[in-house]
């Protein structure tokens, strides 16, 4: 199964389009709701067993995706703001909502985020400008020094739009 490239085209998300989804401890998805494949095309036997970076889109910053585990790995909730790529090559924007899941002794077994669409175009617009600076920046360096990059030149550009954590400026979009 070899996904579309990508089109560009964004795909919209209804108020009433709420995704799930579950992974194991190292983030190989282990559930989708039916929603997923809906907005996805990727069906299940496209995704389970499959990391979740299966949707991910090439704009969103290393740096992101850094902040959301080290929370999540600690047990931690997080929200966090991503663009994701559908099978066909378009891309939809969502407001997610992270936490592990533990078993009786409090081990964490996996994670599971449940999200729904971005719906104010400027709050997009901004987060779409957003991400493909930092992921600019990011590229400027060798792969080991992309996240430390990127994170220093996105707490500038949120401390400029007047937050001090990214997590508050994602949950702008709740
Ligand atoms: C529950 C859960 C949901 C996730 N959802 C997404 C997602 O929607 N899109 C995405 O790109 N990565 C998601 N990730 C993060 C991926 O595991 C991965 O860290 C990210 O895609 C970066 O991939 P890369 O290291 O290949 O750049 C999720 C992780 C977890 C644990």
């Amino acid at each position: 199964m070899q996904p579309e490239k990508l089109s560009g085209q964004e795909r919209e998300l209804k108020e009433s389009e709420i995704i799930s989804t579950r992974t194991d401890h190292r983030g190989v998805i282990t559930f989708i709701n039916p929603m997923f494949t809906k907005v996805t095309g990727f069906t299940k036997e496209d995704a389970i067993g499959k990391p979740h970076n299966l949707i991910r889109h090439p704009d969103v910053p290393r740096c992101v995706y850094k902040l959301l585990w080290d929370e999540i790995k600690q047990g931690n909730k997080f929200f966090a703001v991503t663009k994701n790529r559908c099978k066909n090559g378009d891309h939809y924007w969502t407001l997610g909502y992270f936490q592990a899941e533990t078993n009786k002794d409090g081990e964490i077994t996996g994670f599971r985020s449940t999200r729904h669409g971005l719906h104010d175009p400027k709050l997009k617009k901004d987060f779409d400008q957003l991400y493909k600076q930092v992921r600019e920046e990011e590229l400027q360096y060798p792969r080991p020094q992309q996240i430390d990059a990127g994170m220093e030149l996105l707490y500038k550009l949120l401390k400029k739009r007047g937050f001090d954590q990214y997590e508050a400026f994602a949950k702008q979009a709740l």
